[in-house]
């Protein structure tokens, strides 16, 4: 069984479900992340329709948003579709939590297998998901419309054997 542990980066700090007014500071981390952004109705939408299979989460540091997350779960199978750290808050543990908080909610929703996709270029997030014990099922070809870069499939597929651990209590750094 693979064993995972993650600590709460800093005191101050809350995971919870996202609201419309988390959306302008979500948005700034959106544009600041990504080439081609989600518009802030997908965003708003998702929040609004009360579907039960999608989920958006925030990060919370002292009031503020500094991290998002949006995923999916149907029966076993969970997909993550959109996550990123604030530029400034990138480097501390932060998506490590989030990644590690949100497994724990996929996993108490049923989910078994989780899958996302991110560009072959894209190293932090890569080394991220593998200390999961995600890995490489596949490859898109010019999965990205922007500029056609190829992105990995990774997949965890069994989500229920993985020993994951967080410890709220005490925090990698202080800020
Ligand atoms: C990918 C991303 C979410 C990681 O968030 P983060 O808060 O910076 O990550 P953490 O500080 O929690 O680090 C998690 C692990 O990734 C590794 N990591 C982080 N940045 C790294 C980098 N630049 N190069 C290599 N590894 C890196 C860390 O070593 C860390 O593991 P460790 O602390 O056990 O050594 C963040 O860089 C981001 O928002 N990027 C832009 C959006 C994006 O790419 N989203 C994912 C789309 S698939």
């Amino acid at each position: 069984m693979k064993s995972i542990k993650v600590k709460s980066p800093f005191s101050g700090i809350q995971v919870d479900y996202m609201q419309e007014s988390d959306l302008p500071a979500v948005m700034e981390i959106e544009r600041s992340s990504f080439t081609a952004p989600w518009d802030e109705s997908s965003f708003r939408e998702g929040i609004r329709s009360r579907n039960h299979h999608v989920y958006f989460l925030v990060i919370r540091h002292q009031q503020n948003p500094v991290a998002f997350i949006n995923f999916w779960v149907v029966e076993e199978d969970a997909h993550i579709a959109n996550f990123a750290v604030a530029p400034n808050y990138r480097n501390q543990g932060v998506g490590k939590y989030l990644f590690a908080e949100s497994l724990i909610s996929i996993r108490k929703l049923g989910g078994d297998h989780v899958s996302l996709e991110v560009r072959v270029s894209n190293i932090p997030a890569q080394y991220l998901y593998r200390q999961f014990g995600f890995q490489v099922v596949s490859i898109r070809e010019n999965y990205y419309m922007d500029d056609h870069e190829d992105a990995y499939v990774f997949r965890l597929s069994n989500l229920r054997e993985v020993d994951l651990c967080i410890d709220r209590g005490t925090h990698t750094h202080d800020r």
